[in-house]
């Protein structure tokens, strides 16, 4: 991981590959037409310009806008031989609490990839300090070490002529001895390794990252990081009657598993609350007999990012250690088509005991995580947060960025919120009843998808569904992260190409939230 630091020594002085200042866009009432403003943190390196470093910029092409990146070379005008401006936009208005944070965070994201090949670099941005300075801080830090993100792929080869991510970060605060500040980036790197972990696990090709081995390589790292980790194989599956798991996971040579990781806060501290985590492990989902077209079944191998969110957001917390009892449900399997496959048509008795009819081998997520949800209950939580790459409906509804959540009202409301500060934006979706209703089943207790094929709202299906697994009153929310959790584009700001970590940071996010308002 990419070591991060704070410095208060003036930038201009600091003997790095490049400073990263902040750019606004101008108006015309505060600046020449067109001419960008220099956020504030870029003062002593303006000066060293003679006051002619926004017009530079200008004369190179920069406006301000969010995350465009203009680099100018200095020629011994500052110590570092570089500068890169990152646009943040236009300047926010008096009584605002300065530049948002996701802002800073995309913003630094931006410029800190742009410096590929740099070894060292310093960001100078819009200076957090005094009141609400955590938000501005952490996000600045965040974005900036999820800009070092590389996946380290398999070419057998080095690429001559690629460079290498940034090796090192530095963030230039008023006082770098603040405690708050310090706190602050330490959260924030290991917020990043668990973005980056989970990355790594849903760029993993699927060959490589089978149920037994996801499984196994989950228990590692999670006893490694002093967490409490149980793995039931097929065999235990049976024993416990984890339908659903199984009906799934028996299609494949690689049998399906379950791991429970629990994490608790020191006795003396006193836990308030409780938390059961969920997430969907399908390591590869061909479909089954619900076959998938080939074309674009190959980013299937990211259908485990809900699975790899909640194990790393787990050995997150076993560093963090915030007052609240979290455990983790994570339910693994891969849809392959067999002789031992499940098929459309069949009944399936889940863990708790209820019988689905299944209507489509593709709609698979639903089963493995109703029993785990079933299974989470049983040890009586205050909440249950789910999250999936539930369903194809998700990014029809609202997109490649906002996830759905759908569940108790103001547990959404939640995590909407949190998602919100910690830049994964995630939006409230309803459960009709006659969603539910269309789920009725002639012959089982319910439907796994609408009894008559209709796709219309099937976002809202995945989570009709999943309700008739969680315990009575059990405050929950599902998180569909169908589309969030992977980004089959280039990287943008904050966003990696391939898997993203969503919702990482928002679990952590309300877990905080959790700790310290019940
Ligand atoms: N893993 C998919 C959902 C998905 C689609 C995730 C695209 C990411 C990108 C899920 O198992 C699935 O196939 N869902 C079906 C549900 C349908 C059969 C009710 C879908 O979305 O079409
Ligand atoms: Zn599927
Ligand atoms: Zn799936």
């Amino acid at each position: 991981m990419t070591p991060l630091s704070l410095s208060d020594t003036d930038p201009a002085d600091l003997v790095v590959d490049a400073i990263v200042v902040g750019l606004h866009t101008g108006d015309s009432e505060t600046a020449k037409v067109g001419d960008p403003l220099l956020a504030p943190g870029a003062e002593s390196v303006a000066a060293a310009f003679d006051g002619q470093l926004a017009r530079t910029l200008a004369l190179l092409g920069a406006t301000g806008a969010l995350g465009e990146v203009t680099k100018l070379a200095t020629l011994g005008s500052v110590s570092a031989p570089v500068i890169a401006a990152v646009g943040l936009g236009p300047v926010p208005p008096d009584g605002d609490d300065g530049v948002a944070p996701d802002t800073l965070r995309r913003a630094a994201a931006s410029a800190v990839r742009s410096l590929e090949g740099a070894a060292k670099v310093t960001l100078a941005l819009p200076a957090p300090d005094g009141h609400g300075s955590g938000p501005a801080l952490r996000a600045i830090a965040e974005g900036a070490l999820l800009g070092t993100y590389r996946f380290a792929g398999y070419k057998t080869k080095p690429q001559p002529g690629r460079r290498n991510p940034v090796r090192a970060v530095s963030v230039q605060v008023p006082n770098a001895r603040d405690k708050t500040a310090r706190a602050e980036i330490k959260r924030a790197a290991v917020v990043a390794a668990a973005v980056a972990r989970t990355r790594d696990w849903i760029n993993t090709a699927a060959n490589d990252l089978r149920p037994p081995t996801f499984a196994a390589e989950v228990a590692k790292v999670a006893t490694e990081a002093g967490l409490e980790v149980e793995v039931l194989d097929e065999r235990a599956l049976k024993k416990g009657g984890y339908g659903g798991i199984l009906a799934v996971g028996m299609g494949s040579d690689a049998p399906p598993r379950m791991v429970r990781i629990a994490y608790r806060p020191q006795a003396s501290k006193g836990g308030r609350a409780s938390v059961a985590l969920v997430g969907k492990g399908i390591t590869f989902d061909t479909g089954g007999y619900a076959v998938k077209p080939a074309q674009g079944m190959w980013e299937m191998k990211s259908d485990m990012s809900g699975a790899a969110a909640v194990a790393s957001t787990m050995i997150a917390l076993a560093v963090l250690r915030p007052k609240v009892a979290v455990t983790a449900f994570i339910p693994m399997a891969e849809n392959m088509i067999s002789g031992t496959a499940y098929r459309p048509g069949d009944v399936v008795t889940m863990y708790s005991g209820k019988r689905v009819e299944v209507l489509n081998t593709d709609a698979e997520g639903r089963m493995i995580l109703a029993d785990a949800i079933a299974r989470a209950g049983e040890e009586d939580p205050d909440y249950l947060l789910e999250t999936s790459t539930l369903t194809g409906g998700q990014i029809i509804a609202l997109g490649k960025r906002i996830a759905g959540v759908m569940g108790d009202a103001d547990l959404c409301e939640r995590v909407r919120r949190a998602g919100d500060r910690a830049g994964e934006p995630a939006w409230p979706m309803p459960i009709p009843d006659d969603v539910r209703k269309g789920m009725d089943s002639d012959v089982a207790d319910i439907s796994q998808v609408n009894a008559g094929m209709d796709r219309a709202g099937h976002m809202l299906q995945g989570g009709a569904f999943l309700r008739e697994f969680v315990a009575e009153g059990l405050p929950w929310a599902h998180i569909d992260i169908a589309g969030p959790s992977y980004n089959s584009g280039d990287a943008t700001g904050y966003w990696s190409k391939g898997g993203t970590g969503v919702p990482v940071r928002t679990l952590l996010e309300l877990i905080d939230d959790i700790a310290a308002n019940g």
